[in-house]
């Protein structure tokens, strides 16, 4: 792995940057860090050219002052992705897959900078913004975070982000994800949490998106089920002459990507050759 630190408005941030070929970005869920997507860096990289950042205030990437406090709003994550490739030098459109809140940022990504991505792959996640309970919730970890001192208070949601047949058969998998969780600052919990909560509703300007799009989801997948990414490709497939799919991954849950690396690693790949004609 090759970790690479740059800096946006003076803040620190890191990525992974390995392998040669035309670029894949993977941006990470909540509250994790690149190395949910090792496999994939570890498989695609022989092929491709694959960034994975450690988004604002995760792993060894730093928070502004009053991130903390204000939320980091999905867009400004996106704004770091596109200072990110900017100080890489990519300035050709890219293929970018997020999974759950990566996923939020890359709509706020595709839906700004339309023309920095050929290819979006919305992975387990959702375009709904948040009803009432479920936004409250996240200010309620937001502060239990900060109170605690540590992420533990977002340990809850291992039992939500596993399929059973993963906890059941392939324990290493959650001992992975609890350890990735609890690397996690409070501050970085507090400040995503309260960003997730003010996100945008975009099912209205998905139809806007004219880059090639392909769904990912896990059949188990009980945070953003499989039902209504159907829902919301839907509305993609509107836009025009792009290309939507939806692959569902079996034995899985939300974390596709660490639940059946294979089958992500291969359904990425495929789209991504696709996507640069390979
Ligand atoms: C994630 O995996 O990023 C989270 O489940 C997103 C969320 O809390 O909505």
């Amino acid at each position: 792995m090759a970790q690479r630190l740059f800096n946006v408005e003076g803040v620190r941030l890191a990525c992974e940057d390995v392998g040669s070929g035309p670029p894949i970005v993977l941006l990470h869920g909540f509250p994790l860090d690149h190395t949910m997507w090792n496999a994939q860096i570890d498989a695609l990289q022989s092929q491709f050219r694959v960034i994975a950042p450690d988004l604002r205030g995760f792993g060894d990437s730093h928070l502004a002052d009053g991130d903390a406090e204000n939320g980091v709003g999905m867009e400004r994550y996106a704004a770091d992705v596109i200072a990110l490739l900017d100080w890489l030098q990519i300035s050709e459109p890219v293929v970018l897959a997020g999974l759950s809140m990566g996923g939020y940022i890359g709509w706020q990504a595709v839906l700004r900078w339309p023309e920095r991505i050929r290819g979006l792959i919305p992975c387990d996640t959702r375009a709904a913004a948040d009803a009432e309970e479920p936004r409250a919730a996240r200010f309620k970890m937001a502060e239990a975070a900060m109170q605690a001192g540590n992420s533990s208070p977002a340990l809850v949601m291992i039992p939500r982000l596993l399929g059973a047949e993963t906890r059941e058969q392939r324990p290493e998998v959650e001992v992975a994800l609890r350890a990735m969780i609890e690397r996690q600052s409070a501050e970085t919990v507090a400040a995503a949490q309260r960003g997730m909560a003010r996100r945008e509703d975009v099912r209205g300007k998905l139809d806007a998106i004219t880059a090639d799009s392909l769904c990912i989801v896990g059949v188990e997948d009980v945070i953003s089920p499989p039902a209504e990414m159907h829902e919301f490709a839907q509305l993609l497939a509107k836009s025009g002459d792009d290309d939507v799919r939806i692959v569902e991954i079996e034995h899985a849950g939300h974390m596709t990507p660490m639940e059946n690396p294979a089958a992500v690693t291969a359904t990425i790949a495929a789209f991504a050759r696709q996507c640069y004609g390979l």
